[in-house]
């Protein structure tokens, strides 16, 4: 269903982004091995990385940095070991011959027991040497394993050199494809460094696929196609309003379809109730960052204002907390740029998510 507000698993269930697919998939042929799936929250990245995996025929490897990151407040080697080796087991599982194949291969690991579809470690694990035993795996068999870390901005936080590790398995590994998606464009960008001398993976090459919104009349045939699905018809003048609204955000245009074609509730309502879910999820996403400096959330709700300058940005931020240095206030909004909170073209500064802009215009600063 069109309109199901989890990521997409199946290609029946995704709308459009075949030549996403067609480009990952060429990649994975010609034996690429690093793929960037890039793009604001909300377009989807999840979604086509889920199929992409699923339509590859690859055994492959999901890891959800973000909530690894959340839930364990860094990311330590034997974690990322364990979730690597436990999802690529069990994307081989229904496959005996590859499945027997790799448990051996991992057997020969000095401390490493594997109890069913799951890992234990008697001692600190060595997550290069593992990545060698499923490299040499894969291309005895002649696959690619694929190794996909959703949202892998987050590994810069973890204090291991995360970077360094991906750069000898490019160099080395010629098995293994890894693919990063990333909201956090620049944020990932900076991690990887690929353009940056200091860094180990710089001067790489690899493959990005970056998601666009939908342009206004996918938007609309989105909303027509989802409610045809759930078999109900509301009038063109309400789907045009909330494209209007939504832009081609298809992770709001879901939100909305559910609200307004599976909870049937009015175009009002839905888009009242969209909002108020939308804050929340906002307001969570926004927090970690105005914890670090109120001045991220107020230089937001200045642009969200219609300020688009750095100057009247600026000017608005000092009237609400006082002085900051030009020095200060430009790494300020650098980080915004790289967060993907904020675009800029020329010299104006903007929210690229119309959504976000309505909340944070609306956010009361005394609250903070
Ligand atoms: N191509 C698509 N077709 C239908 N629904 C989609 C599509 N892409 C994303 N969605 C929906 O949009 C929402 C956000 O998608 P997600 O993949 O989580 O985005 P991202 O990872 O970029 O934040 C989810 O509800 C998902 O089901
Ligand atoms: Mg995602």
């Amino acid at each position: 269903m069109l309109f199901d507000l989890q990521p997409k698993t199946r290609r029946e269930d995704l709308y459009d982004r075949e030549n996403e697919l067609s480009e990952f998939q060429n990649a994975v042929n010609l034996g690429e091995n690093l793929i960037l799936l890039l793009g604001i929250r909300r377009l989807g990245k999840s979604s086509l990385l889920n199929v992409a995996l699923a339509e590859s025929e690859m055994p492959y490897a999901k890891i959800d940095v973000r909530s690894l990151y959340f839930t364990h407040g860094s990311i330590p080697q034997e974690i990322l070991a364990r979730k690597i080796l436990d999802s690529l087991l069990a994307t081989v599982s229904g496959r005996k011959s590859l499945r027997l194949k790799l448990e051996k291969v991992l057997s020969s690991i000095r401390g490493l027991r594997i109890s069913g579809l799951s890992v234990e470690f008697d001692r600190k694990p060595d997550l290069a040497e593992i990545l060698e035993k499923i490299s040499s795996w894969a291309e005895n068999e002649n696959l690619r394993a694929i190794i996909a870390f959703d949202e892998a901005q987050y590994l810069r936080l973890s204090g291991i050199r995360y970077d360094g590790l991906i750069a000898y398995a490019v160099d080395n590994l010629p098995g293994i494809t890894f693919v990063l998606t990333g909201s956090e464009v620049g944020m990932l960008h900076d991690f990887l460094g690929l353009e940056n001398p200091k860094k180990p993976l710089f001067g790489r090459y690899a493959r990005e696929i970056v998601l666009q919104r939908f342009r206004r009349e996918e938007s609309v045939d989105f909303l027509a196609r989802g409610f045809e699905e759930v078999g109900i018809e509301p009038g063109r003048q309400e789907i045009e309003e909330a494209v209007e609204s939504l832009d081609g955000i298809v992770g709001w245009l879901t939100m909305y379809g559910y609200l307004r074609g599976v909870r049937e509730l009015s175009h009002s309502e839905a888009m009242d109730e969209l909002f108020n879910m939308a804050e929340k999820l906002i307001w969570e996403e926004l927090s970690s960052l105005i914890q670090n400096s109120r001045r991220y959330g107020v230089i937001l709700k200045a642009v969200a204002m219609g300020n688009v300058r750095w100057s009247t940005i600026k000017e608005y931020v000092e009237f609400k907390l006082g002085p900051v240095n030009d020095a200060k206030f430009s790494i300020l909004l650098k980080n915004l740029l790289k967060y993907g909170y904020l675009e800029k073209r020329g010299n104006e500064y903007s929210i690229p998510d119309p959504v976000v802009k309505e909340v944070v215009k609306n956010l009361q600063l005394t609250l903070w």
